[in-house]
């Protein structure tokens, strides 16, 4: 295949020029009806299904297409176009797994939108607690004998789910652990949310489905040249129903897709496909000689494949994730970025407690490097310091569960107040954010471990998504019990 066309592009060129007229929506036609404060080209690629546009939601022309391009380009038996993000592609992948009451192994760092597809699946999660380094205060991976371990519990899982790469860019064994699920029957389903730029450049860790996913989601608006939003789901025949795979895509994405999305997947897949080998050699370039002169800066450290492979189940790592810590200084991640993005606008893609996080990607350029260098430099330098450094805090293990994410979502619940929480059980999520991984899942008993870990995120002013009080001052427990 030609992987310089963008079909949808062409596709919708055609229909604009063949087809002037419109009584369709959306209502702005082509741009004309969009705010003369705010006019720009890329409005009239804005359009409906109508019979030159395709449909997501049974391709059969340009959209097709692109998809077949794109399940070559990214090394996968197909391929579906999403317009809702990894969210929706993490939950329809649940959904095409697991019935209702089915055990399904779920990594426990997993992204909220994991547990929207519990809730809207019914299944029940086995969850996989991911290593920790103490040392770094960093989630490790999922060793293959974890999983192992989890398939004892619940042999006839239908599936096992984990995020690789992570946020910080941290591998497990994919290759090893694929091999667990399949002796076990299961399928081995990939939230690659991170990892849409993988498949290109042998700089990078391998990507899912060269490491034998069974399903794989990524975020290619995260990584590569894509609107926000835009995402792909790849999948291997065989072990998937392609036909539930479809049905859980309808239950889950818009029925009025974005073309400008879609055109966007296109033509990120057609720039990887011809030149992400180059553009992300020189990614992975410019992030690793910003990592090496972060180290140079007093206080500061940045861990790169030396610290992290080999260590707590890592098996590769993405060095285009440059976590930088100011520990040394006395700074928390937090601190850090808040003072980069007051005093120098530079703006890092999320902090915790130990790190802020820069991400590189082919856009990244070496102005943005100076800048950051100025800036950790100008804060080494000005010895405004906390009085000692924060210390990291590790992710507490998961509390029991005592309903399902399903029941405890539709039970009754009322709310009480954050400091008496300890032995009630959760109605709902919280999820530190960012990342926005839930630390306390709804239907789980709050237990001390987990309140003084959410309890360092309040101190450090974190914020939370989930629970309906932003603060956590107070929180939704289930009544009846
Ligand atoms: C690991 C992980 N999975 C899924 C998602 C959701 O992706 P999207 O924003 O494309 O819906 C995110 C978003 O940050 C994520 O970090």
């Amino acid at each position: 295949m030609d992987q310089r066309n963008v079909p949808i592009y062409e596709m919708l060129q055609h229909y604009l020029d063949a087809v002037p007229t419109q009584f369709t929506i959306p209502g702005h036609h082509r741009g004309a009806g969009i705010s003369a404060r705010w006019q720009a080209p890329v409005f009239r690629l804005d359009v409906t299904e109508t019979p030159g546009t395709d449909d997501l939601h049974a391709p059969t022309g340009g959209i097709l297409q692109a998809e077949r391009l794109a399940a070559e380009a990214f090394g996968a038996d197909e391929t579906y176009f999403l317009v809702n993000g990894t969210t929706c592609g993490v939950e329809a992948m649940i959904l095409a797994a697991a019935t209702p009451g089915r055990k399904i192994l779920v990594a426990r760092n997993a992204h909220k939108s994991a547990l929207m597809g519990l809730i809207l699946s019914g299944a029940e999660p086995v969850w996989v607690q991911p290593e920790y380094s103490a040392a770094l205060g960093l989630t490790g991976g999922i060793s293959p004998a974890a999983v192992e371990a989890a398939f004892a519990k619940a042999p006839d899982a239908a599936a096992f789910l984990l995020v690789c790469p992570d946020y910080y860019g941290v591998c497990s064994d994919l290759p090893a652990i694929a091999a667990v699920c399949h002796r076990h029957g299961a399928m081995l389903l990939v939230d690659e949310a991170h990892g849409a730029h993988l498949h290109f450049c042998d700089c990078l860790p391998p990507d899912a489905m060269a490491c034998g996913a069974d399903m794989a989601v990524q975020s290619v608006h995260k990584t590569a040249g894509a609107l926000t939003q835009a995402s792909m789901l790849h999948l291997r025949r065989g072990r998937t129903d392609t036909g539930r795979m479809r049905a859980a895509l309808h239950l889950v994405q818009s029925t009025s897709p974005s073309y400008l999305i879609m055109t966007s997947l296109d033509f990120a897949r057609s720039e990887l496909a011809l030149h992400g080998s180059a553009f992300l050699r020189s990614a992975c370039r410019l992030a690793q000689s910003a990592r090496t002169e972060i180290r140079r800066i007093p206080g500061f450290f940045c861990p790169g494949a030396a610290e992290l492979v080999g260590q707590c189940a890592v098996a590769a790592f993405d060095p285009t994730r440059v976590a930088i810590s100011a520990a040394g200084l006395g700074l928390s991640g937090f601190a850090l970025r808040a003072r980069c993005y007051d005093e120098f606008g530079v703006d890092f893609e999320l902090a915790d407690e130990r790190y802020a996080l820069a991400i590189f990607s082919y856009a990244s350029t070496a102005q943005d490097v100076r800048a950051l260098l100025t800036a950790l430099r100008a804060i080494a330098q000005s010895r405004e310091f906390a009085a000692s450094p924060h210390p990291a805090c590790a992710l507490p293990s998961f509390p029991p569960a005592c309903l399902s994410p399903r029941d405890a979502f539709f039970a009754e619940k009322k709310a009480i107040s954050w400091s008496d929480a300890v032995g009630a059980i959760s109605g709902e999520t919280v999820a530190p954010y960012p990342p926005g991984i839930p630390v306390l899942c709804p239907g789980e008993r709050i237990t001390q471990a987990l309140w003084d870990y959410l309890e360092n995120c309040r101190k450090l002013d974190g914020h939370f998504q989930g629970p309906s009080d932003d603060n956590l001052n107070t929180i939704q427990v289930i009544a009846a019990d």
